[in-house]
């Protein structure tokens, strides 16, 4: 039997077996290329991997169509699959397809376990992990396959990843710059620092060691360019150089691609930080919420439902409703796996984040307070999901909830103590509940 990079067995034509080390490549580069394991799997029907992972890849498109295409590659791969390694990556497709999230990741586990030098199983394994909000294993999925991937960059991405998401972060910033010092145009460990250096306020050095990173993002998968230039922005709003986040906005994080949830939701967090700010937005909701406003992206996953929901909701546009219909819908419909995070976590979330855009600030506080413990169920990372956090605070600011304001804005401060907008906000609710302003730096 043939074998691929790994030096695993797998099944196909030889030509096969570099069409998986380039789609291995193109996953974990982040590789704008990846999509050509399609047209591999299309060239050769043994090929189960090429088949399981065209499957994989069209569902991490996050579209209905995905949904639908990733059908087509599964029935391949089943025929196909002939070895254990095979049979764990068409397990993990077929439970993804099926939107059986705790299974997908549990055999990406079990196949970090038995195969560690296939980082494609620990890539996916990961992916849902974050999905999950699971971070130990998002740390834990790397951690087995670090012995056999010593001198990797894309494991130490990883790992950097892993243990930002687990509050290690001297292990994190350790294992970056390993993997940069590996191979120094690590996108993922790039934005893995870009994580550790803003949750330590360092938003001054996360700053220039981006500008002189950036250059090597170019021609990317549009994800990690958009992603990482959106991290870039949080470093100069945590300084107060907005001005320059939203040129950023412009030339950047809404520039290259425009139908992919992912990036939409960054448009759209961005954006709502920005006016959390005070910084008026001109006419970006109206122009973004068109895009937001299509169907394919929807119900594929809670995190971006609820960046869908704030900007139509701010555009005030038609489609809001369907979009909170259909989550409400999907509450009830979705697989046991992550039913709970869409009825218990995104419902309520949804319809305070609407309320929020929609200005009844009343309504946001009812029902996003109760829900942010739980936030880390729809997936995202910390720093994703500090903007729920920064839209409470500011619900509990205007509707005089001081009290409650006051803590979070207190650990903010503590863990960030440089960034003004926070010193701001805690000199205001002091100023409103009386108390003499005394938070200055
Ligand atoms: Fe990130």
């Amino acid at each position: 039997m043939t074998r691929d990079g790994t030096g695993y067995a797998a099944s196909g034509d030889p030509a096969s077996m570099a069409a998986l080390d380039a789609f291995a490549e193109d996953f974990l580069g982040y590789r704008a290329e990846i999509g050509r394991i399609v047209a591999a799997a299309d060239a050769d029907p043994s090929c189960a991997l090429a088949h399981a992972w065209a499957a994989s890849l069209w569902m991490l498109t996050e579209t209905q169509k995905g949904r639908a295409r990733a059908g087509r590659y599964l029935a391949r791969a089943e025929a196909a699959a002939a070895t254990e390694r095979e049979r764990l990556a068409v397990a993990h497709a077929r439970a993804w397809a099926e939107g059986d999230s705790a299974t997908a990741l549990a055999v990406c586990e079990q196949s970090a376990r038995a195969f560690p030098r296939d980082l494609v199983a620990v890539k996916f394994g990961t992916y849902h992990a974050l999905n999950r909000g699971d971070s130990l294993a998002l740390l834990r999925l790397p951690a087995l396959a670090a012995n056999a991937n010593r001198d990797v960059a894309y494991l130490h991405g990883m790992l950097a990843f892993g243990h930002e998401q687990c509050h290690a972060l001297a292990e994190a910033e350790a294992s970056a710059r390993r993997a940069m010092d590996l191979r120094a145009d690590e996108a993922w460990a790039h934005h893995a620092l870009a994580h550790v250096l803003l949750t330590t306020d360092r938003a001054e050095e996360g700053i220039e060691t981006f500008r002189a990173l950036a250059p090597t993002w170019e021609g990317r998968n549009p994800f990690i360019v958009t992603h990482n230039w959106w991290h870039y922005c949080l470093f100069l709003l945590d300084r107060d150089r907005t001005e320059e986040a939203l040129a950023l906005y412009d030339a950047r994080v809404w520039a290259l691609e425009k139908s992919w949830g992912q990036i939409q939701a960054g448009a759209v967090a961005l954006l709502a930080r920005l006016e959390l700010l005070g910084v008026a937005v001109g006419d970006r909701w109206g122009a973004l919420a068109p895009h937001l406003a299509t169907p394919q992206q929807r119900h594929v996953e809670p995190f971006i439902d609820l960046h869908l929901v704030y900007g139509l909701a701010r555009a005030a546009h038609p489609e809001t409703e369907a979009v909170l219909d259909g989550i409400a819908t999907t509450a009830s419909t979705a697989h046991s796996a992550t039913r709970a995070a869409w009825a218990e976590v995104a419902l309520p979330a949804a319809r305070a984040l609407a309320a929020h855009a929609r200005g009844d600030v009343e309504a946001c506080v009812r029902d996003l307070s109760p829900t942010l413990p739980r936030m880390h169920e729809i997936g995202g990372s910390h720093a994703q999901r500090d903007l729920f956090d920064q839209i409470l605070i500011d619900a509990l600011l205007r509707t005089g909830r001081l009290a409650q304001a006051q803590r979070m804005l207190a650990l903010r401060h503590a863990f960030n103590p440089r960034v003004p907008a926070t010193k701001r906000l805690l000199d205001r609710m002091l100023t409103a509940s009386g108390i003499v302003a005394h938070h200055r730096a």
